[in-house]
This record gives structure tokens, C-alpha cells and sequence, in this order.
């Protein structure tokens, strides 16, 4: 038996981890184990195969993991493992020429073309995992973020929040401090639910075609209101979705598109509203003045502000107020700026979302979102702010990093 350290093949072998060594530093080791397999071979086979066949492994073995150990990409790699493993591939000739051999030769030969098989596999998935991990670390080398490097504006800076989104966002931080949960409902809603489960009778006339859109549908009798859907003209109907499907206590505002047939400065057909509510066994009046007083405090950003709750009628409340504040609160002393419509939540209407009116009581309140956006921020023309004009949104829009805290001060 010829000692491995002897044959050609390890000879070869030190060569190619030589070599191999000086590109691929860490394939040293899987060319040290390559080694140790292609010893084990020499004592199996040398005793029992012709010299001839011997070389010819020797050399296939030496060609194909010279070959292996040079691979850089995995494009590579997959080409030469089709041309040492695949059809065609010099081992594959071997394989086919066993058929002619003397029987007794045959087991021999096989198994040692085998074992030649297998010793290029596992060459062939070091030098995989040896490109892997190549790649991957040139990868991490060059695509290192440096966390030090100051921001990088891009997008986000030349974006502008619209003024509406900008007052949504102030308000709900206001209110959630105060424990409010943010409700949604559609705008396409029920009749039922935007008139009638709020005590809004077929009579009245926030019913009457001017006012409303009503959507036709085929069983819409002509000539009549009945339609069963309609955009929705407040944002009340989400008290109703709310106490029809959660159990008080109740705290929640709802903002959202609401839509009227009405167009001048200071009307547009589609708006926004901003509904609270809150149900409970026994809040009052007296909490709703103070929530709403905290809440102008908060979003006019003052310390001091002037309210007054004049007696008014909605259908949904009772008692009903609207709410100015005094404008002192933006500059202009002297003038009062209506802001909102609330109350006590009437009976009826606890009753029609299946809740005892003897047991809960609340109040709601609805603001007109846009207009104190225009309050707030000095924004003339009502039209101007649903015209997409990229100019005005330039001019009064908000940096999208501008985010509003009760801490930072609403307005950044
Ligand atoms: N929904 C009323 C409107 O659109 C505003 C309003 C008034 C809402 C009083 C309320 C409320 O919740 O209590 O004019």
C-alpha cells in the first residue's frame, strides 16, 4: 500500500491548499478536511485497484478540487459542479465504463469512483459556504450604515401634511390624554342611523333633499326621501355605531369626512367633523364644560380661555348648547368664534342603541375640524383647502417631522 503522504494526489493537495490559501484564507481548513478524506482513500484503494485506475481518480480528484478551490461566485460554483458531477463529467465516464469490467473488479471500482464523488460533493459545498460567507461579509463591509451621520431629509422633507391632518393629529392627542379612544364609522351610512336612531325625525329639515345625499338604489320611490343610504352629513352616526357595539363606560372622539349639499367661502360639499362622546352611569354637564375648557386651553395653546355655552336645540341632546370662544384665544380679542354643538345625550337616543337611559347618561359634542383649522392657523378661504393646490399646501401645510405633543406644544 502506497503511504498517502507519498502519492500524487496529496502532493497535489498541499499545492492546492497552498495556493488556495493565498485567495481564500478561510477555505484552509475544508482543504485540510479534503485531505484527511483523500488519505482514507489511498489506504482503501491503493492495494486493490490497477495503477492505472488509481491515476486516473488521482487525477480527476486533483483537476476537480484545483478547480473547487478557486471558485469565487456562486455562478461559479454552479457550472463547475454541472461539469465535475453531471453528465458528461470525466467521473461520469468511469461510472458508464464500469459495465465492461471483470466482474471481481467491478464492487472495487465503483465504490472507489464513489468515494471520489463524495469527496468532490463536500469539496464543492465548502467552497458554497466559503462564497456565502465571502459575499455576505463584503455585503456587510460595504452597505455599514453609519448611525452617527446626520438625517437624510430626502422624500419626507419636501412632503407637507395637510393643515386638516395636522389639527387631527393635535386633537386626538388631546383627547386621549384625557382617556378618549378614537372611534371611525363610513360615509356611506344608513338613513336609520344617521337621522332617525338620532331622534332626527322625517319631518325635520336637515332631511330635506337640499341638504342631504341621498344615494339612489333601485327600490328608492321616486319623489321621496327614502332612500336607505346616504353620505353621511355628520359624524354623529358614530355615537350610535359605538353605543350599539360597546359596553360604557364609553370615551371616544370620531373624526371624519361628512358631506352637504352647499358650496360658498365657507362651505364646501364634502367637510370635517370631530364627534366625542362619553357614557357613563354619571357624568354631567359639568364635565363636559370642563373637558371642552381644557381641551380649547390645550389646542389654542393658552393659558387662559373665554368660553360660552349658549342654549341651542339638537334633536340628539337635551339639554343642547353651541360653544363659542372667545377670540383672544387667537389674537383677536373682543369677538367670540363659534366652535362646536354638544350636550346631554338624549334619552331617546341611549334608548334606540339598546342601552337603559334610566341607568347611562353622557353627553356629545361635534366641532367642525376645518374651521377651527382655519381659526387656529389664519387660513382665509374654506374652498382653498379641498382645491389640492400643491402652492397652498407648500404654504400651509406641515412638516411631516412636526409632530404634535402636548409636551412640544401643539403646533411643533
Ligand atoms: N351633528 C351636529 C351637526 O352636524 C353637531 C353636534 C351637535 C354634534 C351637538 C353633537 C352634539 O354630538 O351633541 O351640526
Amino acid at each position: 500500500m502506497k503511504p498517502p503522504v507519498d502519492s500524487e494526489l496529496a502532493k497535489s493537495f498541499l499545492d492546492i491548499a497552498r495556493r488556495a490559501d493565498e485567495t481564500h484564507q478561510r477555505l484552509a481548513p475544508a482543504i485540510a478536511n479534503w485531505q484527511k478524506i483523500a488519505d482514507q482513500f489511498f489506504k482503501q484503494y491503493s492495494s486493490v485497484l490497477t495503477k492505472q485506475r488509481l491515476d486516473e481518480l488521482e487525477r480527476i480528484a486533483s483537476r476537480s478540487l484545483a478547480i473547487t478551490a478557486s471558485l469565487k461566485t456562486i455562478q461559479d460554483f454552479e457550472r463547475a459542479k454541472a461539469s465535475l458531477l453531471g453528465k458528461g463529467s470525466e467521473l461520469d465516464s468511469l461510472v458508464k465504463q464500469i459495465a465492461h469490467l471483470p466482474v471481481d473488479q467491478r464492487k472495487h471500482v465503483g465504490a472507489a469512483n464513489n468515494a471520489v464523488k463524495a469527496l468532490i460533493s463536500t469539496a464543492l459545498q465548502d467552497a458554497k459556504s466559503n462564497i456565502e460567507i465571502v459575499d455576505l461579509e463584503s455585503r456587510l463591509a460595504s452597505e455599514r450604515a453609519d448611525v452617527t451621520l446626520p438625517v437624510r431629509l430626502g422624500g419626507m422633507a419636501d412632503g407637507r401634511i395637510h393643515p386638516v391632518s395636522q389639527v387631527f393629529d393635535e386633537i386626538a392627542e388631546i383627547f386621549a390624554d384625557m382617556g378618549f379612544r378614537i372611534a371611525e364609522g363610513p360615509d356611506i351610512e344608513t338613513d336609520d342611523l344617521n337621522f332617525t336612531k338620532l331622534n332626527i325625525p322625517a319631518e325635520h329639515p336637515a332631511r330635506q333633499m337640499h341638504d342631504t345625499f341621498y344615494l339612489k338604489t333601485p327600490n328608492t320611490a321616486q319623489g321621496t326621501n327614502a332612500a336607505p343610504f346616504v353620505l353621511r352629513t355628520h359624524t354623529s352616526p358614530v355615537q350610535i355605531r359605538t353605543m350599539m357595539s360597546q359596553k360604557p363606560p364609553i370615551r371616544i372622539i370620531a373624526p371624519g369626512r361628512v358631506y352637504r349639499m352647499d358650496s360658498d367661502a365657507t362651505h364646501t360639499p364634502m367637510f370635517h367633523q370631530i364627534e366625542g362622546l362619553v357614557i357613563d352611569e354619571s357624568t354631567h354637564f359639568g364635565h363636559m364644560k370642563w373637558c371642552l375648557e381644557e381641551f380649547c386651553k390645550a389646542f389654542f395653546e393658552v393659558d387662559q380661555v373665554k368660553m360660552r355655552f349658549r342654549a341651542s336645540h339638537f334633536p340628539f341632546t337635551e339639554p343642547s348648547a353651541e360653544v363659542d370662544v372667545g377670540a383672544e384665544a387667537i389674537g383677536k380679542p373682543g369677538q367670540w368664534l363659534e366652535i362646536l354643538g354638544c350636550g346631554m345625550v338624549h334619552p331617546k337616543v341611549i334608548a334606540n342603541c339598546g342601552l337603559d337611559p334610566e341607568k347611562y347618561q353622557g353627553w356629545a359634542f361635534g366641532m367642525g375640524l376645518d374651521r377651527i383649522t382655519m381659526l387656529k392657523y389664519g387660513i382665509p378661504d374654506l374652498r382653498d383647502m379641498f382645491a389640492a393646490d400643491l402652492r397652498w399646501l407648500r404654504h400651509y401645510g406641515f412638516s411631516a417631522f412636526d409632530v404634535p405633543t402636548l409636551a412640544g406644544g401643539m403646533s411643533g
